[in-house]
C-alpha cells in the first residue's frame, strides 16, 4: 500500500464516522452512560434547562455513574441541545 493509499484511507474512514456520527451522535452517549440503572427512557421524557442537567448529572455521579471530563461534556452536550428547555 503506498503512502497515499492510507492517505485516503484515512480520509474515507474519517469520513464514514464523521456521517454515522451524525444521525446516531445524536442519543449514543445517553445509551452508553445513562442506561444501565433506569431506561434510557428515563431520560428522554424529561427537558430541563442546562443548569438543572448539570445538577441531574452530578446527582447521578453521586449515585455511581462512571463519566471521564469528555464524556461529561458530551452528555451535558447532548442533553442541552435535544432535552432543553433553553
Ligand atoms: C449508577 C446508576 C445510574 C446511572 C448510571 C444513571 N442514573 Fe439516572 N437515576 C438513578 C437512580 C437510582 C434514579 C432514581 C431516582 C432518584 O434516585 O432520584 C435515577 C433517576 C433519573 C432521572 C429521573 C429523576 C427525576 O427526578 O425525575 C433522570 C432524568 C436520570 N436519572 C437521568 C440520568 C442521566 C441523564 C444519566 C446519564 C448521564 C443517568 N441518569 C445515569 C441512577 C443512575
Amino acid at each position: 500500500m503506498s503512502l497515499r493509499d492510507l492517505f485516503r484511507f484515512f480520509m474515507w474512514a474519517a469520513l464514514a464516522s464523521f456521517l454515522s456520527g451524525c444521525p446516531g451522535g445524536k442519543t449514543d452517549i445517553i445509551e452508553q452512560k445513562c442506561s444501565s440503572c433506569h431506561s434510557s427512557s428515563v431520560v428522554y421524557a424529561q427537558k430541563r434547562t442546562v443548569d438543572e442537567w448539570g445538577r441531574l448529572v452530578y446527582g447521578m455521579k453521586v449515585r455511581g455513574l462512571k463519566l471521564t471530563p469528555a464524556e461529561e461534556e458530551q452528555v451535558l452536550g447532548t442533553l442541552g441541545k435535544y432535552h432543553s428547555l433553553e
